[in-house]
């Protein structure tokens, strides 16, 4: 057993210090050697389909449907095609409307989630173009699709999903990268960039992950928390969404992930010092916006735990705590702004005594309704 935790001591922390390697895998073999162009072989067939597609839908549940996210900011900005992204359980069961020539991206860690299996099969019927991206090779997902790319995080065995969540990302960016490239919404210098950015992201994650035994203080003293909220925007909403989730799935703490600007619409009614404010702050196009957010969280006396970028002096000295990641374009900056989360989550979750790898009521992949 400790010799499958690779010395670590859960799955899940052994997974979170997979990411720079399972990310790499995600990438690797479908970026060529020059940095120039992607070759998704998957997708060959599908791409006349994928770059005149009207609009593309994505499926999924729990963290799959939060990489769909990711994706649908990343397909719109690109590529130009609108987007929507669906919980499976909710499209399975209503009468969504599918015209000609949609395409469906169902997004599966595991290829057997009975929800997401049971949309596509709808939406086959249908008549729309179903892609995949799973990560278990040749599970039922995959068989239904006409078509798929595989993430190859291998094998996750923490319930919690993690690296499965980032190597989901890095092939939903490739994906979007390659569709705009093919379609001309982006230029050869704007896809050489981001190829570079996606290169450069193994490298950013390791250190993301240097700071852990920060995190680990951090956690010390938040783990009594009852509530806690989680604040990003843009590309950074999902990933507040994917940090409260994996905060509740390990702690049981109650978690809500929030778009920053939707919160005062709700959330701030819930402001005190007993609260724990998780702001995803890097300087992007968003970040005045976020500080604003956490000056307004600060004025209500709550506890600013931001994630910001090295060297944001201003910022730290506004928050109570804060953890730093390094700069990154704002298309890949899920993949390294989601690494601390995980470990804050992880450490909070031990203090507590829960058992990581194996929370209560949850299971890893779920075959039934
Ligand atoms: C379960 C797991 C989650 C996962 C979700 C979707 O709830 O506990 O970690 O995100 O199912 O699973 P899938 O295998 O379809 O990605």
């Amino acid at each position: 057993d400790q010799l499958d935790k690779g010395g670590y001591e859960h799955y899940m922390l052994k997974e979170i210090y997979e990411q720079p390697t399972t990310i790499e895998q995600s990438f690797k073999g479908r970026i060529a050697v020059d940095g120039k162009s992607i070759v998704l072989g998957g997708l060959i067939d599908v791409m006349p389909q994928l770059v005149k597609a009207p609009r593309i839908i994505i499926l999924g549940c729990g963290t799959s449907w939060h990489a769909g996210l990711v994706a649908e900011y990343l397909i719109e900005t690109y590529c130009r095609i609108p987007v929507e992204v669906e919980y499976a359980s909710e499209f399975r069961y209503r009468t969504p409307v599918i015209n000609k020539g949609d395409v469906i991206i169902a997004v599966s860690q595991s290829g057997e989630t009975a929800d997401t299996l049971a949309a596509i099969k709808k939406a086959k019927e249908d008549g729309a173009i179903i892609i995949g991206v799973c990560n278990v090779v040749g599970s039922s997902i995959p068989r239904e699709t006409h078509a798929g790319v595989y993430t190859h995080a291998g094998v996750e065995i923490g319930v919690a999903s993690t690296k499965a969540f980032t190597a989901q990302v890095t092939v939903l960016t490739l994906m979007a990268i390659q569709i705009a490239k093919e379609k001309g919404s982006i230029d050869q210098s704007e896809y050489e960039i981001l190829i570079q950015e996606i290169l450069e992201v193994p490298n950013k994650v390791r250190v993301a992950l240097s700071k852990e035994d920060k995190i680990k203080s951090i956690s010390d003293k938040y783990s009594d928390a009852v509530n806690a909220l989680y604040l990003g925007r843009g590309y950074l909403f999902p990933v507040a969404l994917e940090g409260a989730l994996k905060l509740k799935e390990v702690s049981y703490i109650h978690a809500e992930g929030y778009a920053a600007g939707e919160m005062k619409h709700g959330p701030i009614a819930l402001v005190d010092d007993n609260l724990p404010v998780v702001a995803v702050a890097p300087k992007d196009h968003y970040y005045e916006k976020v500080v604003s957010n956490i000056q307004e969280v600060k004025a209500r006396k709550g506890n600013v735990i931001a994630v910001l970028n090295e060297g944001d002096l201003n910022l730290k000295e506004m928050v109570n705590d804060f953890i730093e990641i390094p700069s990154c374009h704002p298309a890949i900056s899920p993949l390294v702004a989601v690494i601390p989360l995980q470990l804050l989550a992880y450490h909070i979750a031990l203090n507590r005594g829960c058992d990581v790898d194996q929370p209560r009521n949850l299971a890893k992949s779920v075959t039934v309704e």
